[in-house]
């Protein structure tokens, strides 16, 4: 790191903290924490983007838009949708090799999507060779220095209020602290903090309650996405995850008698928005009714094209050639997050948020499929290149007032509170549920003053304010 330059502080390593890192050449970058096992390397879907013939970005907006039921901001879905096609184009020249069709993209289609508009690498291995790509692009970057078995524990604000410093804990619990005016949070979901999740385990919106904690305003908190097809399996931490792009090339949700349960629900039918078929999924489970994925009409060579979603099957005994795979809704994606303006700029000066940690208004109250790491890349590259001057260390501010997220709760408590969050904000939410689960974060001893149970508090208290159902939000005591 060159003498006397302020570095950036990058906490988070999925796709979003890879651009911004790259992207703020020439300044020094502190890149915290590993990429392995993100959401971002977990990733099935691929980069929503309108490079079929026909298709244009308008056309991808108006989808963006319908899924995300017009609580979107207009002027950051124009942003997104007509950046995608470069983005495409920035990966491919760091290496991604996406999938092709002659001289043509291969083309997926997903849920909500009025055409096939989807590209992947390695067919639904598409976050790990996207990930593997940037990390490769990274490794060359001299001015990156990679902290990835160090995590973020605290940041410390100004007299005036601006971020002045980061305190970082090491493997071994060693803490550091590193002076900086610029801090971006890249730390992803929220997912883990509910019982059944597609989330990696770091997705436990520890970035979120910093933010919030050290008075960041957040945004539509309570808009958090449900993914239809979970393969419905026992045991704790993160659900498979089957794509959307399944059913995309045809796969069909059926009851146990072989129905299939999306005819005549939506004109869309399998392919309908996130929501839709995730209630429809929920509902049936809930009444005791399971719910399967059909694979079979795919056939070995349509199968060939999903490895991943393959292997999870065949990993639980599941052969998606012969069976249908049992399926529920799971905890994908927080459209919400903490407030950032066009820019990734937070209300505290300093803070910048970027990826699912950061809720810019893009995804409205429901994210359009393969919106997620096409957001990572054009958000990330732009918040890169606005940081990219390197500040002079004269003008750092000393660090007056240290913000932690507070203790956390034991794994016993961790395991109730992701049940209670389950149960009250899950795809259908009514008043008292909600109001329930905020009195139990309360008075159960064990959860009380823990940083999950205020997190989840905020949480709650988003959905309970929001009578009226909205997209992902689905209130059933609402008209
Ligand atoms: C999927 O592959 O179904 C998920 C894609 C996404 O979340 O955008």
């Amino acid at each position: 790191m060159s003498a006397g330059a302020s570095p950036l502080v990058v906490a988070g390593a999925g796709l979003a903290g890879l651009c911004v890192a790259l992207a703020a050449a020439p300044r020094p970058v502190l890149l915290v924490g590993g990429s392995a096992g993100s959401a971002s390397a977990l990733a099935q879907g691929g980069i929503a983007a309108a490079l079929g013939r026909g298709d244009r970005p308008a056309l991808h907006a108006e989808d963006t838009c319908a899924a995300g039921a017009g609580h979107n901001d207009v002027a950051m879905v124009s942003r997104l949708v007509d950046a995608a096609p470069d983005a495409v184009a920035w990966l491919a020249a760091q290496g991604v090799a996406f999938d092709r069709e002659g001289a043509d993209w291969a083309l997926g289609r997903e849920g909500g999507h009025g055409r096939a508009r989807i590209v992947h690498a390695g067919g639904d291995a598409s976050g790990q060779a996207i990930v593997d790509a940037m990390e490769r692009a990274v490794a060359g970057a001299a001015h990156v220095t990679r902290l990835a078995s160090d995590g973020l524990l605290a940041l410390a604000l100004s007299e005036g209020g601006a971020i002045a410093a980061v305190r970082l804990v090491g493997a071994d619990g060693a803490t550091r602290d590193i002076a900086t005016p610029d801090l971006v949070l890249a730390t992803g979901g929220i997912g883990t903090l509910f019982a059944a999740t597609t989330n990696p385990l770091s997705a436990d919106g520890n970035g979120l309650a910093l933010a919030l904690e050290a008075g960041a305003p957040g945004r539509d908190l309570e808009f958090v996405q449900f993914h239809p097809t979970a393969l419905a399996v026992p045991g704790e931490g993160p659900l498979p995850l089957l794509t959307e792009a399944l059913r995309g090339a045809g796969a069909v949700l059926r009851d146990a008698r072989g129905e299939a349960v999306m005819d005549g629900l939506h004109p869309l039918a399998d392919l309908a928005p996130r929501d839709v078929v995730a209630r429809e999924v929920w509902r049936r489970r809930q009444a005791g009714n399971d719910v399967f994925l059909d694979m079979r009409s795919l056939g070995e060579q349509g199968l060939a094209a999903f490895p991943t979603a393959v292997a999870l099957c065949r990993a639980h005994g599941i052969d998606p050639r012969r069976d249908p795979a049992p399926v529920t809704p799971a905890v994908h994606f927080h459209m919400g997050g903490i407030a950032v303006d066009a820019d990734g700029r937070s209300g505290l000066p300093g803070l910048h948020a970027v990826g699912e940690v950061a809720c810019s208004g893009v995804h409205g109250a429901n994210r359009l499929a393969s919106n997620s790491l096409l957001e990572c890349v054009v958000a990330g590259r732009a918040l890169g290149t606005r940081l990219s001057l390197p500040r002079d260390a004269r003008i750092q501010a000393a660090p007056r007032r240290w913000v932690h997220p507070g203790a956390g709760t034991n794994a016993a408590a961790l395991r109730a509170l992701r049940d209670l969050l389950w149960r009250s904000m899950g795809p259908v939410r009514d008043d008292a549920t909600l109001a329930e689960a905020e009195r139990r974060l309360r008075v159960d001893p064990s959860l009380a003053r823990t940083w999950q149970a205020r997190l989840a508090s905020r949480l709650l208290h988003a959905a309970r304010i929001r009578r009226a159902s909205l997209g992902a939000h689905h209130r059933a005591d609402s008209a």
